[in-house]
């Protein structure tokens, strides 16, 4: 895959395939990670989001994705808009000799930066899941991700030390001895239940959220995660993104997300241990894969480094157990 290109060339092909009219003044690189990367481009007065994505997806999946959006946006969720091509596609390929990179194009919400501790953003936080889980979107067939349900066996975590150790990586011994716990945190994780699951955004994270400058209000930005989960799931992974900083639990956080989830309309209520799966599933996982990331060489030296600093920071700090009860103690205190 060569990618997309920043130039004149690949500015006016996306300007004139989603019709934004004018010529194309500049498209600057503005941020984006393993799954895709953010341009801002700036056109006929306006700005946009260009999202170069780098996994596979299609033009059915991003359709209902958009469409749950905008049914989020009614009910006051605010979200960058979605543009179609002049032939109502939300994906758009380029040419090969522009680089051959898939994208998609949204409005530019011109924003700062959100902080964990902002006043008000803990129950912004819970009215949000609380208005998009009064929706009870369906999951209409969607498939859901394993990533937040199923997580690698004791046979694949031997395979993967036998390739750190057969490859030299200096990994092998903090997985070795973390074996037992990875292992132990892999018995909280259960199948989630097909028919309890509604749409969700399934990336409500801090970097995804953004106070537009005009408005004041906050705006959540990359849906292109969303899909079915279970809605206990989907509190308890947001107590946890928001309220956990490493051994420290934000309780007055935790009781303003939910307090505010109520308010406006949400229904979930933690049932157990077995809430945090998607937390734990998707933990285990980032793990595994990171390790599994330093040992291809087909990845840049940069991306294989990149991996490393994860995998060891998130070995550094797993969801473990007792910080798990003692959210689910908190959460139950309320309700
Ligand atoms: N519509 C947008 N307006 C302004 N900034 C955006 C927009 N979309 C993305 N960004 C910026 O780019 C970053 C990465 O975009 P995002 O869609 O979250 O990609 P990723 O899937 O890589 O996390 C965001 O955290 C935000 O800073
Ligand atoms: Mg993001």
């Amino acid at each position: 895959m060569q990618g997309l290109e920043a130039n004149d060339a690949a500015a006016r092909y996306i300007a004139e395939r989603f019709g934004l009219g004018g010529r194309p003044e500049r498209m600057v690189p503005v941020g984006g990670g393993e799954m895709g990367r953010v341009y801002r481009l700036d056109a006929a007065g306006a700005a946009w989001a260009v999202k170069e994505l780098f996994r596979r997806t299609d033009e059915d999946r991003v359709a209902r994705q958009v469409a749950f959006q905008d049914a989020a946006a009614r009910c006051g969720i605010r979200a960058p808009a979605n543009l179609s091509t002049v032939d109502g596609r939300h994906l758009c390929s380029l040419p090969a000799e522009l680089g051959g990179a898939t994208v998609r194009l949204c409005s530019w919400i011109d924003g700062h930066p959100v902080q964990t501790a902002d006043p008000g953003l803990s129950e912004w936080v819970g009215s949000a899941i609380g208005r998009i889980h009064g929706l009870s979107y369906p999951a209409d067939g969607a498939d859901h991700d394993p990533w937040y349900d199923a997580c690698p066996t004791p046979k694949r975590w031997e395979e993967l030390i036998a390739a750190g150790d057969a490859g030299g990586a200096d990994w092998v011994s903090a997985i070795r001895s973390r074996l037992g716990s990875l292992l132990s945190l892999a018995d909280l994780v259960t199948p989630a239940e097909p028919t309890a699951m509604i749409c969700w955004h399934l990336d409500l994270q801090p970097d995804n959220v953004t106070r537009e400058r005009a408005s004041d209000e906050y705006v959540l930005l990359d849906w292109d995660d969303s899909g079915p989960e279970m809605p206990d799931r989907v509190l308890a992974m947001a107590l946890w993104d928001w309220h956990v900083h490493g051994d420290e639990i934000d309780i007055k956080g935790i009781q303003g997300t939910l307090a505010a989830y109520r308010r406006a309309g949400g229904h979930a209520e933690l049932t157990g241990i077995e809430s945090f799966t998607a937390i734990v599933a998707s933990y285990l996982n980032y793990v595994f894969v990171q390790a599994e990331r330093t040992l291809h060489a087909q990845l840049s030296l940069d991306r294989r480094r990149r991996a490393a600093a994860e995998l060891q920071s998130s070995l550094a700090n797993p969801p473990d157990p007792a910080r798990l009860m003692s959210v689910l103690n908190v959460a139950r205190a309320q309700i």
